[in-house]
């Protein structure tokens, strides 16, 4: 059973404030229906096809990859460009790339990934830009569309796909302050209703931990056992200056969602991470490949999401 279905227009996605939660959910529907219509072997053309540049100056295989799967089943042409191999490497700016992908390219859409914080709002900014831009992960600050494929997983597995995410307890532990997952998906979640706690340690918690929407936790194992969901957030080797406080840190014994520590969860309880995942971090193999992990259902979720969002900026490209 789909709920109405109706498609979404959106000038950029680049983060989580840009979308109210009727949107959040009329993307939700969108991304319902593309996997409903995927399973049934249907496949979307279009009389013009749009051009989703891909544009990646950092590493990725999940948002890369779905962010492409879903240009293509949603019938578009697809043009990627990475920091390695092209002028970027040579010292070009972001600026001058990417005006010269909307000369040579003309994209309906750039879903863009770069280390800078702000730079897809940056391009969204630019009087001289004409697409429509998804954030696909801006250094630590929002990945907007790995907060709507969790949200998808979250209301796939616990609401059937229907109304939002209110009464669900979702703990998100690790390094919250290097985190852009946590970020989106702390605002994001809670506009959908759901309750969420971030756990981490002093030092994994940002400044501003006080203005987001969530509780704060230091002990995991006080939270746990009431969570419908755990979220485990991966550590960012590249981004942790020293390694030496994560050992003093003893990560995996606090933090980490170990087989004893996630038998202590609820009946039905979930467990998730956004991937990559450091196994034996920040996760145990046999919960990341468990019973509860539905970490191989948000990656195939991102897929649906993204088709979502790249539908959603190419209808707002076409309404401006
Ligand atoms: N979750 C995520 O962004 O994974 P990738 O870095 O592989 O895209």
């Amino acid at each position: 059973m789909i709920e109405q279905s109706t498609p979404v227009a959106l000038t950029h996605f680049v983060e989580v404030a840009d979308i109210s939660a009727e949107q959040a959910i009329a993307l939700l529907h969108r991304a319902r229906l593309f996997e409903v219509e995927a399973d049934a072997g249907i496949t979307r053309t279009q009389p013009t096809r749009s051009v989703i540049q891909l544009l990646f100056f950092e590493d990725s295989t999940r948002t890369r990859t779905s962010f492409e799967a879903a240009a293509r089943r949603l019938g578009c042409d697809v043009c990627l460009v990475t920091e390695k191999g092209s002028s970027a490497a040579k010292g070009e700016t972001l600026d001058d790339t990417v005006i010269t992908l909307l000369n040579t390219v003309d994209p309906d859409v750039v879903v863009m990934r770069h280390r800078e914080n702000h730079s897809a709002r940056h391009i969204s900014q630019q009087p001289w830009n004409t697409a429509g831009i998804a954030n696909a992960g801006d250094g630590t600050n929002e990945h907007p569309t790995q907060a709507l494929l969790d949200a998808l997983t979250l209301r796939g597995h616990f609401r059937d796909h229907t109304g939002d995410l209110a009464g669900l307890h979702v703990v998100i532990v690790g390094d919250i302050v290097r985190s852009r997952v946590a970020r989106s998906n702390a605002h994001l979640l809670t506009n959908l209703g759901a309750q969420v706690t971030v756990v981490a340690p002093s030092t994994m918690l940002p400044e501003d931990i006080d203005l987001w929407p969530v509780a704060v936790a230091s002990d995991l194992d006080v939270v746990i056992a009431d969570a419908d969901a755990v979220m485990a957030l991966r550590i960012q080797h590249e981004r942790i200056d020293t390694e030496a406080g994560l050992e003093s840190l003893d990560y995996r014994e606090r933090f980490g969602l170990t087989v004893e520590r996630t038998a202590r969860m609820k009946p039905g309880a979930v467990v998730m991470h956004p991937g990559p995942m450091n196994r034996g971090v920040e996760i145990d193999d046999a919960v990341a490949d468990g019973p509860r992990s539905l970490i191989r259902v948000q990656v195939r979720n991102g897929v649906w999401a993204r088709m979502a969002v790249v539908e959603a900026l190419i209808a707002g490209r076409h309404a401006r």
